[in-house]
């Protein structure tokens, strides 16, 4: 079964062809970030009206690359939600108009069900059941796969994403947006141990998160120094958050392995590509023996070939959308 898919939920405008849910044909991303630069993050109108400047190309584009036509795609998935309701909109608006003119089916697919089958379009052998960390710039989440459709919350975030904490300290230090990767780039060449930042812990529910104590900490900091004349050793800031938000995801989600006893982790969404997440996560699995999956960095961020993915497994259940399918801005995952 041939897949075309389209992502539109925040600035990155996205086209895939999947075959199978497993293989990538295509994959065009073109994305709006350095244009929200100036901005500092993105400006949602904006991104609306680039996505219907850009979705045309890149569907060609995505078409060319795979050496097919409209003709021979079975299915269109698009993002219904979470993300920006225009965003979303723009995107649905052209998969419906695919939809009908050729006459193919047509499904709408959870955004952070996709960043979990980002990690089947290079694992061939990763099947449910398995424990997800799934991290974005909206989302922190210890989720059970039972199935590639059946998924639960275990633990989420009860403030700020974890991505969007990263995005905030990097701001705050000047760093540009989208914060991850600069963040990820200057704590390089940091001490990890030079600050101790603040982590949270919950009573009643060991795996949920909260970043907002964190990122007000770091914040602090970088005022009080500013104060005192010392310019911010951003390096050195930069190394000790990161480490912190990395040793908080890797513990809870091993604690949240050992309770269910699930010996498979995968890791899922944009913040899953931090080389300290990778690196604190992979220590602590190979020491109790878990396999551990991340996706290769260009599948971490936002893409359309992991709805694809995600849309193909709904597909092949017969789970399909009418053409009343509409935007979800705050679609939740699971079942809690
Ligand atoms: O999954 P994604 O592309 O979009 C959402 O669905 O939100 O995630 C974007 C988030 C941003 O907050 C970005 O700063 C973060 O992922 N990110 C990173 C890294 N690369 C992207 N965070 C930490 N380290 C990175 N290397
Ligand atoms: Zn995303």
């Amino acid at each position: 079964m041939i897949v075309l898919a389209i992502e539109t939920s925040c600035d990155e405008t996205a086209c895939a062809v999947i075959k199978d849910g497993r293989r990538i044909l295509a994959n065009i991303v073109s994305s709006q970030a350095e244009l929200f630069e100036i901005y500092g993050g993105v400006v949602p109108e904006i991104a609306s009206r680039k996505h219907m400047e850009y979705m045309i190309p890149v569907i060609d584009g995505a078409l060319a690359e795979a050496g097919i036509s409209l003709d021979g795609i079975d299915a269109v998935a698009v993002t219904k939600g979470p993300g920006l309701v225009g965003a979303l909109l723009a995107g649905i608006s052209v998969a419906k108009g695919i939809a009908i003119s050729k006459d193919i089916q047509l499904i709408g697919v959870n955004h952070l069900e996709g960043h979990i089958a980002a990690n089947y379009l290079v694992n061939p052998e990763l099947k449910p059941p398995f424990l997800c960390l799934l991290v974005s710039g909206g989302h922190s989440h210890i989720l059970i796969v039972n199935d590639y459709t059946d998924i639960q919350v275990m633990g989420r975030t009860r403030d700020d994403a974890s991505g969007e904490a990263f995005d905030k300290v990097a701001r705050a230090m000047g760093l540009g947006y989208p914060g991850g990767p600069k963040v990820d780039i200057a704590a390089k060449s940091g001490d990890h141990l030079k600050y101790r930042f603040p982590r949270t812990k919950f009573k009643d529910n060991p795996f949920d998160f909260s970043f907002s104590g964190l990122k007000t900490s770091v914040l602090n900091t970088i005022n009080n120094l500013k104060q005192k004349g010392i310019e911010p050793d951003i390096e050195n800031i930069c190394a000790s958050f990161q480490y912190t938000v990395a040793r908080t995801l890797t513990d809870n989600t091993i604690q949240a392995a050992m309770e269910t006893g699930l010996k498979t982790i995968v890791a899922a969404g944009g913040v899953a590509a931090n080389s300290g997440l990778r690196e604190e996560m992979a220590k602590e699995c190979a020491k109790r023996g878990f396999r551990i999956f991340f996706p290769p960095l260009a599948l971490c961020t936002d893409n359309a070939a992991m709805i694809g993915s995600a849309a193909y497994f709904h597909l092949i259940k017969g789970e399909i959308d009418d053409f009343s399918l509409n935007a979800v801005p705050s679609l939740r995952i699971g079942n809690k």
